[in-house]
């Protein structure tokens, strides 16, 4: 028997090994068969048409008319050697392509809005984002894309962040794990993904011209990390560089970062493309290992064979930039002549939609059981321009062309509640009035140009008086949107505006008045404030940017058919300045050395200093104890559950930790629970968090009684920091606790196990070192 579970694994073996080999060896032959021009060919995309763009670099969110209309590029192909072009195309939250081709509207192309990463990371349930996936790689398979320009997986470093939508968490273990979950699925069908934007691209003002300034130990820790996890974890087919300088150079043109940490010290065997018109130097970014420039420009290519002629460029560093793209387009569904089929089962992927969004939903507060709404709960009166008109994900390349929303109005409707009309009517027509100020402009030149959101609608007195006369609760809806390209203000958007500051006051005296109830829901893709007006409504669901069926979760989390079992990926702060970024966001700018670049926008110089060092999100919160209005992990339900019978399998730590324990769903309804494992550190040698998360589950749905045992792992390497001056990843001698949390402050279960010396976990390359001293926190 042995022999043969040998011999099969030897064969097996053979097989994959030949089959790599086959291929670099068949992308090696290729290339020998490539002239220099068509070499410069390879490594340049297509091209997209965009007028007015005169130089290389700049904000883009353009598309190609190429193959598949709206995708964001295509590489080149080379008909006599069986090459045929690559179509990539965003994005995060779904697949940005047109709806309708050559005027034609008897057949569309609509795809499906999924609920965008924040609200996938909120659900903490990697089975559930990677089965999601798998839908999400059929419909990218089916309308033949062969990459998905995401997942996006920066940290969310600041509130303000204007792509925070698009990025799952302020930890880098979520956004590992997610990341790698998504890929997983969606690579699965046999499409690839790109894992965007590497790295320290936290921020979207003077995103093309921002030198980010970040030590050692916070890259490695912080920033890097999730990248390195997804790239472990799940062999992304590309990863995305960013438009940032980092540390000084461009992170395309950045050696180290391309091939020494991501290559050598991770083993990633795709290829690296740039982000749109990213970097300035082409010869630069062959050298440092970014094998394609998106979209492509003459220009490029130009340059490229030049250096080559002129000696500046090493043939032989084109010809593995060559070779990285060449191993991906075997893989991909147009090499394999994939017979796409232009009809994705959009009615099943819409349903998909909604399940993960019921998921990440996070009930923030429930007073006296507002929620779910009680049986005497027929008639809503439903306030909010936002109640009206759901936004499903945020704007720019992470947008998607659904065919439909439904809003909180129409899914409480759906549900079989009567949304009041006597509201409903004024909301509707004032939004209508609104819009027809501002006509639809093109995609572009609302990128450019951003149509201002309607303002909230003022509600008087008389009008919430009589609808808390006639209706039995109300509902109030917030809602915030944002995307590439800026980031988000503080006034008016972190914070409530006046009007819906007095909206929520004017509404809650209305109908406490009568004895009813206020419930908020938030429609947003960032965090908000909350910590002035949280204690006036009786409750408030998260619903974050839930996808195209988000009114349909929303409202079958409010009746209670769906329990909320989502929690927070990030910190929601008291206030702006207590973010530990407050100060450093969006840095300075250097505005005597700007330049013109393209469809004549400034470039101003600029430069901002990660001062927080690895002190971002909890881990700032936690230690310097700084209490948020809600904090990471956390999220209510419509039950309880107990926490129980920790145990670890050995007192002192050995290389390899096992913890397991019990949840109990102690209340009256089923419902799923999300538990966080922490590791509080001694304070050896480098400075630690009060808490890290190293781990966390999700349960299935437990009925009430019901318990589940829950078990991790913990290796060395989830207790090692990064020692800049020894250029290790180390695990210091001590006493460690290993917390057991519902939340990142509500700890259940805890205990001590210890390492008895030093472990060295990992040397690596020294790389990537700020150029200047930075001020960083210390945890003191
Ligand atoms: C964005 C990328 C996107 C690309 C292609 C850029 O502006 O930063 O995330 O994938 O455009 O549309």
């Amino acid at each position: 028997m042995k022999k043969t579970i040998g011999c099969i694994l030897g064969v097996l073996l053979v097989f994959s090994l030949s089959a790599q080999i086959g291929n670099s060896a068949k992308a090696k032959e290729i290339v020998s068969k490539l002239t220099l021009e068509e070499k410069a060919d390879l490594v340049v995309g297509k091209g997209m048409k965009i007028p007015g763009m005169n130089s290389q670099s700049g904000p883009v969110v353009g598309k190609t008319e190429d193959k598949v209309p709206g995708a964001a590029g295509t590489t080149h192909e080379f008909p006599r050697l069986g090459i045929p072009s690559m179509v990539l195309s965003d994005g995060p939250a779904g697949l940005r392509i047109n709806p309708i081709r050559n005027g034609d509207s008897s057949k569309t192309f609509y795809a499906t809005a999924w609920p965008v990463a924040t609200l996938l990371a909120s659900t903490w349930d990697t089975g559930m984002v990677k089965k999601m996936g798998t839908y999400f790689g059929n419909e990218i398979h089916d309308y033949e894309v062969d990459i998905i320009l995401g997942p996006a997986m920066n940290i969310q470093r600041n509130p303000l962040g204007g792509r925070n939508f698009e990025y799952f968490s302020e930890d880098p273990v979520v956004a590992g794990f997610m990341a790698s979950a998504l890929v997983n699925g969606i690579q699965s069908t046999g499409v690839g993904t790109s894992i965007k934007h590497f790295v320290a691209n936290n921020q979207e003002t003077n995103r093309n011209t921002v030198n980010t300034i970040v030590s050692e130990r916070a890259l490695r820790e912080i920033y890097l990390k999730g990248f390195e996890i997804a790239v472990k974890k799940s062999n992304p087919w590309t990863v995305m560089s960013s438009y940032n300088l980092l540390n000084g150079t461009y992170t395309s043109q950045e050696y180290d970062l391309l091939t020494t940490i991501l290559r050598k010290e991770w083993g990633f065997k795709g290829l690296v493309m740039t982000d749109w018109f990213g970097g300035k130097d082409p010869v630069a970014q062959m050298k440092a290992g970014n094998d394609l420039l998106m979209p492509g420009t003459p220009s490029q290519t130009k340059a490229i064979i030049e250096a080559v002629k002129n000696g500046t460029l090493d043939q032989k560093v084109l010809d593995e930039n060559c070779e990285r793209i060449l191993n991906i387009i075997f893989e991909s569904p147009a090499y394999k002549n994939y017979k796409f089929s232009n009809k994705p089962d959009l009615r099943k992927h819409e349903e998909i939609s909604k399940i993960v969004a019921e998921d990440g939903m996070v009930l923030l507060k429930d007073n006296n059981h507002a929620l779910p709404f009680s049986k005497n709960v027929h008639s809503i009166a439903l306030f909010g321009i936002n109640g009206y008109e759901l936004i499903a994900g945020g704007t720019g390349s992470g947008d998607v062309n659904k065919a439909y929303t439904i809003s909180l109005a129409q899914g409480l409707a759906n549900a079989g509640y009567n949304v009041a009309n006597q509201v409903k009517n004024v909301y509707t027509n004032y939004i209508n009035e609104e819009q027809a100020k501002h006509p639809k402009k093109s995609f572009f030149a609302e990128f450019m140009n951003p149509t201002p959101p309607v303002k909230e609608y003022v509600a008087d007195e008389a009008f919430l008086n009589s609808a808390a006369e006639n209706d039995d609760i109300a509902a109030i809806s917030i809602g915030r949107n944002a995307g590439e390209g800026r980031d988000r203000k503080i006034e008016d958007d972190f914070n409530l505006s006046d009007t819906e500051r007095a909206l929520i006051e004017g509404v809650t005296k209305a109908f406490h008045s009568k004895n009813k109830k206020v419930v908020v829901v938030l429609n947003i893709g960032g965090v908000i404030e909350v910590a002035s007006w949280r204690e006036t409504p009786d409750a408030i669901l998260l619903a974050w940017q839930p996808g195209l069926e988000g009114g349909n979760a929303m409202a079958d989390l409010l009746s209670g058919k769906i329990n909320p079992s989502g929690k927070l990926a990030i910190t929601f702060p008291e206030k702006y300045e207590n973010v530990p970024s407050a100060k450093n966001f969006p840095g300075k700018e250097f505005p005597e050395q700007a330049t013109t670049g393209n469809f004549g926008m400034k470039q101003i110089p600029a430069e901002v200093t990660y001062d927080e060092g690895i002190y971002v999100g909890y881990r700032y919160y936690n230690t310097y104890k700084v209490k948020p209005a809600y904090e990471f992990g956390y999220g209510l339900s419509y039950t309880n559950f107990s926490y129980s019978n920790l145990k670890l399998s050995a007192s002192k730590f050995n290389g390899n930790l096992t913890v397991s324990f019990a949840i109990t769903n102690t209340g009256n309804v089923a419902g799923k629970e999300v538990a966080q494992l922490y590791i509080s550190a001694p304070s050896g040698n480098l400075d630690k968090p009060a808490e890290e998360l190293k781990n966390f589950a999700k349960t299935g749905l437990l009925k009430p009684g019901q318990s589940m045992t829950i078990q991790f792992n913990i290796k060395a390497s989830d207790l090692a920091s990064f020692d800049t001056k020894r250029v290790s990843w180390l695990v210091d001698a001590g006493k460690y606790m290993v917390k057991i949390g519902a939340s990142s402050e509500n700890i259940k279960l805890s205990a001590a196990f210890s390492v008895p010396k030093e472990i060295v976990v990992e040397k690596d390359h020294n790389a990537l070192a700020p150029q200047v001293e930075i001020n960083e926190f210390t945890g003191k």
